[in-house]
């Protein structure tokens, strides 16, 4: 008798040994479907290996440029042979374009690149190839959609480079379930990834992401993969991140900033400039901070605003930090500077859509507040980095010296640091200090004409 197929539930995983219409574990109806795959794709070990650690190479391990400085940086350095990576990300975001445009940077590399792009037609793909410039006649492009045809056209043309876009609309013919499926995404993906890994070819899955922001599909996907990469929106229209959310090859929380331009994606390699806008006079209310992003230091701006508040308790309000650091940090000020911030509403901004939950942010965000309390201006220049302790104390920032270096590079001062730091990193313009009422030296006097106007209205 012949090797009984399993049954799976699409809602939660569970396989049985025949068909239910109702799931006896989630009660999920119809969302039992059988895995005919599972017995003929039974792992024979093949291509199984023991061996000792000093007759592996790693140098089999060398990845290559993507083409992209900032997709390079995004998956550690760049691709790696064999590795699987997941590109997730909204409708529109730009992941076909990043794709595409770097199926044609390998292929004038040479490197074989095979485009399943079953999402699209093929003249929507010759498009946006034009759109982009790209003049690679070799480029090799499919709307192929089963997996039956891909690992045809891979055995056909031993690619070093397989794109599926997207994995969603992948199916394989010996499944039922339409493509899209829990089914049809699990088998899919986990074969396409063994033929990845046996092949040595570097393969990148493109999924669709939900409103609440995760990966379409199962979670599963995320695990069996060794990079997850996730395309984000920022302040402008533009300007793209794709951060690294999981990387077996490199660190995680690596950003590759792009820029989109009218012929596609551009490597945003001096992204600070981009965050940074340029202040012609002193501003209230706003510092740049060196924030660090991954491995990346970037300049940002934190803005706060205290305005008095009406009724009720007053409002402490973080977008891009945290609701609770900022009600801390006012807290700190009122006790060790003297500022009634109990009586205010308070708002602070990482502009630009920057999210930063990291203590070195407290200092720019102090000084932000006491000078929009205050309603003094600062240096319109002046960048500020440390973590404030309970008792007011400024703490010592990581990786200071990336991010100092980052500001010089911009010709931002003065820079205000831990006074701790202050002798490692000593330079013109970098001032040190120690505790957070020293930051009322850096608020310029008030103007006498802004005062005598405003008196005059009183
Ligand atoms: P796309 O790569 O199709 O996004 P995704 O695959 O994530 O759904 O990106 C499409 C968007 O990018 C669309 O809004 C148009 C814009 N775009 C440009 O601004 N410039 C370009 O050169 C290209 C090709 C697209
Ligand atoms: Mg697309």
């Amino acid at each position: 008798m012949g090797k009984k197929t399993p049954f799976i539930c699409q809602s939660c995983h569970e396989s049985f040994p025949k068909w239910f219409g109702k799931c006896p574990n989630c009660n999920a109806w119809h969302s039992i479907h059988e895995n005919k795959s599972e017995s003929s794709n039974s792992k024979t070990g093949a291509n199984f290996q023991l061996t000792a650690l000093g007759n592996l190479d790693s140098e089999a391990n060398t990845s290559f440029s993507s083409g992209f400085i900032e997709l390079d940086r995004a998956l550690g350095g760049g691709i790696v042979p064999g590795s699987v990576s997941l590109i997730g990300g909204e409708p529109g975001i730009g992941k076909s374009t990043l794709m595409l445009q770097m199926a044609a940077a390998l292929t004038k590399k040479k490197l074989t690149t095979l485009y399943f792009t079953a999402e699209e037609s093929l003249t929507q793909l010759k498009r946006r190839a034009e759109r982009c410039g790209i003049t690679s006649d070799s480029l090799l492009v499919s709307n192929g959609s089963t997996l039956e045809y891909v690992r045809t056209m891979v055995e056909t043309h031993h690619p070093k480079v397989l794109i599926c876009d997207s994995i969603q609309v992948m199916s394989s013919t010996n499944l039922s379930g339409i493509a899209g499926s829990i089914t049809q995404l699990r088998e899919v993906s986990a074969e396409l990834i063994q033929l990845a890994k046996t092949k040595q070819m570097a393969l990148f899955l493109v999924g669709h992401i939900t409103k609440d922001g995760q990966i379409a599909g199962p979670k599963l996907l995320e695990h069996a993969v060794d990079t997850v990469l996730y395309f984000e929106h920022t302040h402008s229209d533009q300007i793209r991140v794709l951060r690294a959310h999981k990387n077996r090859f490199g660190p995680t929380f690596e950003v590759g900033i792009f820029e989109m331009q009218g012929q596609g994606l551009k490597d945003a390699t001096d992204a600070s400039t981009l965050f940074v806008h340029p202040y012609e006079h002193p501003r209230i209310g706003s510092v740049f901070y060196p924030s660090i992003q991954g491995s990346r230091p970037l300049i940002s701006e934190v803005q706060a605003l205290c305005s008095p508040c009406q009724f009720g308790a007053p409002r402490r309000q973080g977008l891009g930090t945290d609701n609770s650091r900022v009600a801390l940090l006012a807290a700190i000020i009122e006790k060790h500077v003297g500022l009634k911030l109990s009586s205010q509403d308070i708002f602070v901004n990482i502009v630009g859509g920057v999210v930063d939950k990291d203590p070195a942010l407290d200092l720019a965000v102090a000084l932000s507040l006491i000078s929009s309390f205050m309603q003094r201006s600062l240096p319109k220049d002046i960048v500020v980095c440390g973590e404030c302790g309970l008792s007011g104390e400024v703490r010592r920032a990581a990786q200071l010296s990336a991010r100092l270096k980052e500001a010089r590079a911009l010709a931002l001062s003065p820079i205000l640091i831990p006074h701790a730091q202050l002798k490692e990193n000593p330079a013109k313009g970098t001032l040190g200090i120690r505790h957070v009422s020293e930051l009322l030296g850096f608020l310029e006097a008030p103007k006498k004409t802004l005062r005598s106007a405003a008196s005059k209205r009183i």
